[in-house]
């Protein structure tokens, strides 16, 4: 497999280290050519400064676009439109119209598209995932999320919900295996240009909820989440891994190795770019997760709860 990094700033440099390990690295293009430079000398591949250039002279077969959110749908369409399987950083991209168009393009060019939702990659989540499907610890209930930050200085094209509540809601979707029937959120804005605080709650079927918080003012990192089950509350750390389950037995922590969530993700891109795997983030969970985005946004500007139709 042949696969080109588009974008090394501060994400997509680690999609490059973890290609580049698994000799899968090609080539690297960044708009900034001394990133592209730097980055293309490092791993001892051609570099690049645009994406024209790299179609114009590369052979591959796939390519991560880890570029800022609102250029992914043009540099997404790009690479479709030449028959590349296509990873395509979160939020897949800015408006869920232009997800479609992407979706329907990789339908008709047959290839692979998908989005960085990393979470449904991580242990913690893959055994909760685990124990809601085999209902060891009975129904799913409900969820609560908490993601919080500084700041990231660097993001200006877009807010906390797109940049950030959207890991939340994929991982909402992917631990109920629903989609919401309802959206209500609230969300304000202290320092920067767009939303930098923000609360949704997704109503999924039969009063089965998830609450997303998320903000960009509590100075450390925060990546929390807790699930309700009907005989079992898990607490857990995105960010450890470790999973905490009690019970009306007392308290259970599962034994489990720390892995990076990043390598299982690129991994399953390139298993399933080689019809070895299925495709984990289907490109069309990527699109609903835009349109619950959309709906949080409109929710907050309206103070009303948006009902969807999402399939
Ligand atoms: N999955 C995750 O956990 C996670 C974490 C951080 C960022 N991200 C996502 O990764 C993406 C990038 O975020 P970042 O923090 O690395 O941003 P960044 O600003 O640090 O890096 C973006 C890079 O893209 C380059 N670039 C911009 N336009 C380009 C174009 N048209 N062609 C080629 N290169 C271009 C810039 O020069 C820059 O080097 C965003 O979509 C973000 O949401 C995902």
């Amino acid at each position: 497999m042949k696969i080109v990094q588009i974008g090394v700033g501060g994400f997509g440099k680690n999609h490059a280290r973890i290609l580049s390990q698994l000799g899968a690295l090609s080539a690297i293009c960044d708009a900034d050519p001394a990133k592209a430079k730097e980055f293309g000398e490092r791993y001892s591949v051609n570099h690049y400064s645009s994406v024209g250039a790299l179609l114009e002279r590369e052979q591959f077969d796939g390519a991560f676009v880890c570029t800022p959110t609102s250029t992914h749908f043009e540099v997404a369409r790009t690479l479709l439109e030449k028959k590349k399987n296509v990873f395509v950083e979160k939020p897949m991209t800015y408006l869920s119209r232009e997800g479609e168009d992407l979706l329907e393009i990789a339908r008709k060019n047959k290839v692979i598209l998908t989005s960085g939702y990393i979470e449904r990659f991580n242990p913690a989540v893959s055994l909760v995932k685990e124990y809601v499907k085999t209902k060891r610890y009975g129904e799913l209930i409900m969820l609560e999320f908490h993601r919080e930050n500084r700041m990231p200085l660097h993001i200006k094209d877009v807010g906390i919900i797109y940049d950030t509540a959207v890991h939340d809601i994929d991982t909402a979707m992917w631990l109920f295996d629903d989609v919401p029937e309802v959206v209500f959120a609230r969300s304000g804005r202290l320092k920067h240009d767009h939303e930098d605080f923000a609360t949704i709650m997704l109503g999924f079927k039969e009063n089965r909820i998830a609450i997303i918080s998320s903000n960009w003012i509590t100075p450390i990192r925060v990546r929390k989440f807790n699930a309700v089950c009907t005989d079992a509350i898990f607490s857990s750390d995105f960010i450890t891994q470790e999973v905490k389950i009690e019970t009306d037995n007392g308290t259970e922590i599962p034994r489990k190795n720390v892995e990076e969530p990043l390598l299982l993700e690129i991994k399953n891109f390139i298993a399933a770019s080689e019809g070895k795997e299925e495709i984990r983030v289907r490109p069309e969970h990527a699109v609903n997760t835009t349109r619950i985005a959309e709906a949080a946004l409109l929710s907050s500007q309206k103070g009303t709860p948006i009902y969807l139709e999402l399939k």
